[in-house]
């Protein structure tokens, strides 16, 4: 399965989510099957590792951001990966826009995965404060685990 994250920058809430996913894929076991990355859907830090708040943020629940690298949502991208989740409503109906019909379906929110906290939206935190960074490592832990539940399910099936 190959999984794609996606916010507007890819330096702050997308890499959060791909760091947070690999390591509890890694913790279950399944992250050698899968494919895991992250993209942004506007391209104004190519090549940027995560946002320096991000990074601190992240670290102090273990996780390691520093290796990633932010890139633009390609249109290979809707033909590569199985999921494209967005962060957020306009990450999620610009990736609509763009996608071809037949992949649309592709396209969901990550926050779907998290239906405890009854929000639709990781919000963008890079003009926010440090409780801002720390919700978002919040939500996406949160969602991380309903996607590790989804996933470990689908290739328990995939595999009878
Ligand atoms: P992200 O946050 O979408 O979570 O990576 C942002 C990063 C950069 C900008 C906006 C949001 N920016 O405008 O540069």
């Amino acid at each position: 399965m190959k999984i794609l994250f996606v916010c507007l920058g890819n330096i702050c809430r997308s890499p959060t989510a791909e760091g947070v996913f690999r390591k509890k894929a890694a913790d279950a076991g399944i992250l050698d099957r899968l494919t895991v990355d992250s993209a942004g859907t506007n391209n104004y830090h190519p090549g940027e590792p995560p946002d320096a708040r991000t990074q601190v943020h992240a670290l102090k629940r273990g996780y390691d951001l520093s290796m990633l690298r932010a890139r633009a949502v390609q249109d290979i991208d809707f033909e590569q990966f199985d999921w494209l989740l967005a962060m957020d409503s306009l990450n999620y109906s610009t990736l609509l826009h763009r996608a071809e019909p037949a992949y649309r379906p592709k396209i969901r929110r990550f926050m779907e995965f998290a239906p405890q906290f009854n929000v639709r939206e990781v919000p963008d935190p890079y003009y926010g404060e440090r409780g801002d960074f720390e919700y978002v490592l919040d939500l996406v832990e949160a969602a991380s685990e309903g996607l590790i539940a989804h996933v470990s399910q689908h290739l328990a099936e995939r595999s009878k």
